[in-house]
């Protein structure tokens, strides 16, 4: 078990649900978060709730506001304290985002993710480092996978696509958004601290990342946005593909799960889809029907025909590599118990502040 931990973006969903298991698990662990998702998205994006939720429940835990594209407060923080593991969450998150501060979000999130691998390097060499990716860096790629239109949902036409998209998918000549192409910039570099510089690099393709401490945003967290929605009876936008575009979620803890089997046993340089797999797999439309169902309430939904560029009809993530790689990891928390997990979080929120 890992020592100190750091974990950057640490009042975010991954972020917060890593502080929170390597602490029980007896880690001194450091948190650097600035609350930049709400300069992103506005107060709905405010992560403090988290942070203060975080210091209230935790026994060994450390908060400091550095800006990851912050070098010299970095180079601070790593001169001070020795890392055994650093888990990458900080970053600008969202495609849509991205085409309004271009700039903002390749240095956050590419510039960001070097500060730290460099600062590893220097100072904490033999620590294991976890990247989380993202499947944008695939750009639109997978859309070329031929798809079957069924009542509900897209899906793979073919037999031997079945269980999703694996890591062999190419991540140039495809078109990515900004965000896709700064989180694909990182994940190279990040790809080469392990390769080249031979440290304990892991890089997670992330699917659908979800679970309660998303401090869910329209452009951001479609799960958590659309039960805050529903729940609240505020509106939502369904774009293209007649609402039948498919996405596989994985619960934050499922996520930290992996990197704590990383993190025992790294392998430098290796690349991972990371989502719910096929289980954990749901369409925009189902989405909507089961969180209705939970909520007792009807979305208030509209459509609109165009849908978003670059975005993905049907995307499975093939679990196939990392369960190979780690057999003792798997999916503990099947779709249903998300959204209800979800559904019960939000509705306790909304009973303590009634006005957010
Ligand atoms: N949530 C998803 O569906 C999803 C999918 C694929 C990949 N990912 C990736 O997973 C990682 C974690 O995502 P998340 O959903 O937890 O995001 P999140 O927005 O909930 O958390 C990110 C945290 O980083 C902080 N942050 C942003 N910029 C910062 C900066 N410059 N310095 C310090 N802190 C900063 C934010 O305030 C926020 O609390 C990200 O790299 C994201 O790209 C997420």
């Amino acid at each position: 078990m890992p020592k100190n931990v750091l974990v950057t973006g640490s009042s975010g969903l991954i972020g917060s649900e890593a502080v929170e298991h390597f602490d029980r698990q007896g880690c001194r662990v450091f948190g650097i978060d600035n609350n930049m998702r709400r300069v992103f998205f506005g107060a709905a994006g405010d992560t403090l709730w988290n942070l203060r939720r975080l210091q209230a429940a935790t026994k060994s835990f450390t908060h400091t506001d550095i800006d990851i594209r912050d070098r010299t407060g970095l180079e601070g923080l790593f001169r001070r304290q020795r890392f055994d593991l650093i888990t990458h969450c900080a970053a600008q998150p969202s495609h849509d985002k991205a085409r309004e501060i271009p700039i903002v979000d390749f240095e956050v999130n590419a510039l960001g993710t070097m500060n730290l691998l460099e600062a590893t390097r220097q100072h904490s060499p033999e620590a294991v480092f976890a990247f989380i990716s993202t499947n944008k860096v695939y750009g639109d790629a997978p859309n070329e996978i031929p798809l079957s239109e069924l009542a509900t949902r897209w899906d793979y036409a073919r037999a031997e696509d079945y269980a999703g998209i694996d890591e062999t998918c190419r991540i140039d000549r495809t078109l990515h958004s900004l965000f896709g192409a700064s989180k694909a910039a990182a994940d190279l570099v990040a790809q080469e601290y392990g390769r080249y510089f031979k440290m304990n690099v892991g890089i997670f393709r992330g699917g659908c990342l979800t679970g309660p401490s998303h401090s869910g945003v329209e452009l951001h967290g479609f799960l958590s946005y659309l039960v805050r929605q529903t729940l609240t009876g505020g509106a939502y936008s369904v774009f293209g593909y007649k609402g039948k575009q498919v996405r596989d979620n994985i619960h934050s803890h499922d996520v930290v799960t992996a990197i704590e089997a990383f993190a025992a046993n790294p392998r430098p340089g290796e690349v991972y889809n990371m989502g719910g797999g096929r289980g954990n797999s749901v369409s925009m439309l189902e989405a909507i029907e089961k969180i209705e169902a939970l909520a007792g309430r009807k979305l208030k939904r509209n459509y609109v025909d165009e849908n978003r560029v670059g975005d993905h009809i049907c995307y499975i993530s093939n679990l196939a590599k990392f369960q190979a790689h780690y057999p003792g990891w798997k999916i503990t928390r099947p779709l249903d118990e998300i959204l209800e997990e979800m559904v019960a979080f939000q509705r306790a929120q909304m009973r303590r502040s009634p006005a957010g």
